[in-house]
């Protein structure tokens, strides 16, 4: 596939980076964008030399929403259909290794739901978050109403679908949306050393350990906790958990084979 509206990169030989490239309209988000960016996620997921991958945008924006002059004529026929807005939009939650969110600048309404669709978000100082739709007359169309509340509670979630104000970066880290806010000119560097600190680890392991947490969101507790122990369990049929305790009692480095 040609890529337009996104760029891909690999750092070090393991770390899939994709850049959400529309600048002019601070990266919003339309079908072709979706598409790229699902059809780059998946080729990452598939190469076995990747263990984790990035999602960025620019300084000013990580992505501003969900492309508004190509929504403003659609009527309720052709978005219900799902051939627009929403149908290439869950692509990024077939990925099964990990994907950090590195965002800077303004992460809102589609963006923000983007942001939440990844593992992780580490935030520059100059992010904002926002789930601005009620001001276009709509509502959020991609999770926000869902994944907002769990990661920051019901009350901030109500605040900000319901008067469409940003949170900035340190707002957004106490809430508990954001994993770290760095300095801008260290975002990608902070978000590079957290994939390669990933990418050392056993994929059988990180790709558990993902959905394990996931399963956090889908389940009651018991049935979690019971999914979590046979995830656990099963990673001791591995090669890597003999090499990852092997390593640790006679003090030397894991070299994990993904096995
Ligand atoms: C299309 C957009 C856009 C968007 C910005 N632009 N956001 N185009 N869709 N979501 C365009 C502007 O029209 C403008 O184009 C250029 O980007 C720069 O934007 P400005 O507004 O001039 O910049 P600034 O004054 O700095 O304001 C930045 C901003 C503002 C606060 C982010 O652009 C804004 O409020 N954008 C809309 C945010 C929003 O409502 N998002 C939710 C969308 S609905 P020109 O050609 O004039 O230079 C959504 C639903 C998700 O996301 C559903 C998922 C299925």
């Amino acid at each position: 596939m040609n890529y337009e509206l996104i760029e891909v990169r690999t750092e070090a030989g393991k770390v899939g980076v994709v850049t959400l490239n529309r600048p002019k309209q601070l990266n919003a988000l339309n079908n072709q964008l979706m598409d790229e960016l699902g059809h780059a996620l998946k080729a990452f997921d598939a190469d076995a030399a990747i263990g984790c991958m990035i999602v960025t945008g620019s300084e000013k924006a990580f992505a501003a929403g969900a492309d508004i002059g190509a929504m403003a004529s659609y009527s309720f026929a052709d978005v219900y259909k799902g051939d627009y807005i929403t149908r290439n939009w869950e692509t990024i939650r077939q990925v099964r290794k990990p994907v950090i969110a590195a965002v800077s600048g303004f992460a809102l309404g589609g963006g923000c739901e983007l942001a939440m669709m990844c593992d992780f978000i580490i935030a520059a100082d100059n992010a904002r978050f926002g789930q601005p739709e009620i001001k276009l007359g709509i509502i959020p169309g991609a999770g926000g109403t869902q994944r907002l509340p769990r990661a920051v509670g019901k009350a901030k979630a109500m605040d900000l679908a319901l008067t469409g104000r940003m949170m900035d970066a340190a707002e957004a880290e106490r809430a508990g949306l954001v994993s770290r806010v760095v300095a801008l000119d260290k975002l990608m560097d902070e978000a590079l050393g957290a994939a390669l600190q990933i990418c050392d680890y056993s994929q059988l392991a990180t790709m558990a350990a993902k959905e394990s947490v996931n399963r956090a969101f889908e389940s009651g507790l018991s049935d979690g906790v019971m999914f979590e122990r046979r995830m656990f369990h099963a990673l001791f049929a591995t090669a890597d958990q003999k090499e990852g305790m092997d390593a640790f009692v006679n003090k030397r480095k894991a070299d994990f084979r993904n096995q």
